[in-house]
């Protein structure tokens, strides 16, 4: 019974603390928090496809972007960008 109390207590108090970070959770929360890090959101709506990856490493290389968004990252948010044109 104890073991259970306590138990619980630690998942509850995980959740707590895991609901209350701001940390990016979905691809779209990483793209919003990473590239609004410097200038508002840019509207990449009518850019095609192809250019997105080219617009992230230029922010990346060219505007030291490098600093907040990490390659792994550049390829998440270049994957949700581009899912977003399928749609
Ligand atoms: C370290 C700062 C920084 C971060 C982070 C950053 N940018 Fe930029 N961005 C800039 C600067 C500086 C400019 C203006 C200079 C220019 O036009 O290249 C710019 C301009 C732009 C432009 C307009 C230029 C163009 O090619 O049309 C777009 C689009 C853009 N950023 C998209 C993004 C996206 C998407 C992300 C996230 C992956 C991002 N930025 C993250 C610094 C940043």
């Amino acid at each position: 019974m104890k073991v259970v109390l306590v138990v619980t207590g630690a998942l509850v108090l995980i959740a707590g603390v895991w609901l209350w970070t701001d940390i990016p959770r979905t691809p779209r929360q990483l793209y919003e928090s990473r590239c609004s890090a410097c200038h508002a959101l840019a509207d990449l709506s009518r850019r095609p496809s192809d250019e997105l990856v080219n617009i992230i490493e230029t922010m990346r290389h060219r505007n030291g972007a490098a600093s907040v968004i990490s390659e792994t990252e550049a390829e998440e948010i270049v994957a949700y960008l581009k899912s977003l044109k399928r749609n």
